[in-house]
């Protein structure tokens, strides 16, 4: 299984931008054995996804709402992320989950509805440092998981919320305990785990060391194009 390496840009780039990143990202040297996955905002998937027909780059949404069409201010529906070209979407990151107040019941109807259009759901699971703290770590990623249909193919990210944009990354062995975990949790083997959280081009090649972890979610270090190709080529 090739390694994914997924750049979640947040709220960051403008279609220029996008543009120019995506221009530079395809002329860098990218190793046959990962797997590369952009995931601009919203309103840059449509250049971005005309740059990457003739690609090997994979795009993705950060987000979609868990209704195929109708009456949803705002919202974006995986039809027309698939509209765009769109392989991936995220779901559950954790910035939606702990600033948009999004809960966990939605987040598995948008899990479902991912797989129904055919888009490859990268669920994100993840303790807050206070649950850690309290031991509650298992018990809350076991409700982030409890339910979904663990079909071959889809992504879960493990993101710790303390090491997200905080520059504490969790250790590798920390991540691969908890890869392993999950992976108990589901019950699959065949499924990609991926790390995220203050990943750096300091840190990238510890984690991809490790037989448990299948790639990478870069939100920071992904904005960068010389960062990031340094971490797809460590
Ligand atoms: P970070 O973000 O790399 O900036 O910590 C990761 C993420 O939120 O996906």
């Amino acid at each position: 299984m090739a390694k994914l390496i997924a750049a979640n840009w947040k709220m960051n780039k403008t279609v220029d931008e996008t543009v120019d990143f995506i221009s530079g990202l395809k002329k860098s040297k990218i190793p046959k054995e990962m797997e590369i996955a952009v995931f601009p905002p919203f309103t840059s998937l449509h250049a971005a996804s005309k740059l990457l027909e003739k690609s090997k780059i994979s795009l993705g949404a950060q987000n979609m709402y868990f209704e195929e069409k109708g009456a949803f201010t705002g919202e974006i529906s995986p039809l027309m992320l698939k509209e765009l070209g769109c392989r991936y979407v995220l779901i559950g990151h954790s910035e939606r989950r702990h600033i948009i107040a999004e809960k966990n019941k939605d987040i598995k109807k948008k899990f479902s509805l991912a797989l129904k259009w055919e888009l490859i759901p990268v669920l994100c699971v993840g303790e807050t440092k206070k649950e850690r703290k309290s031991g509650k770590t298992m018990e809350v990623i076991e409700s982030q998981l409890k339910g979904i249909q663990a079909s071959k193919g889809i992504v879960i990210a493990y993101e710790p919320v303390w090491a997200i944009g905080t520059g504490e990354n969790a250790t590798a062995k920390q991540a691969s305990e908890m890869h392993s975990a999950i992976r108990r949790i589901i019950s699959r083997n065949s499924i990609r785990i991926i790390y995220g959280g203050s990943v750096s081009p300091e840190n990238s090649s510890n984690f991809l060391r490790e037989k448990e972890i299948d790639g990478l979610l870069v939100g920071g270090a992904s904005l960068d194009l010389k960062k990031f190709t340094y971490i797809i080529n460590s």
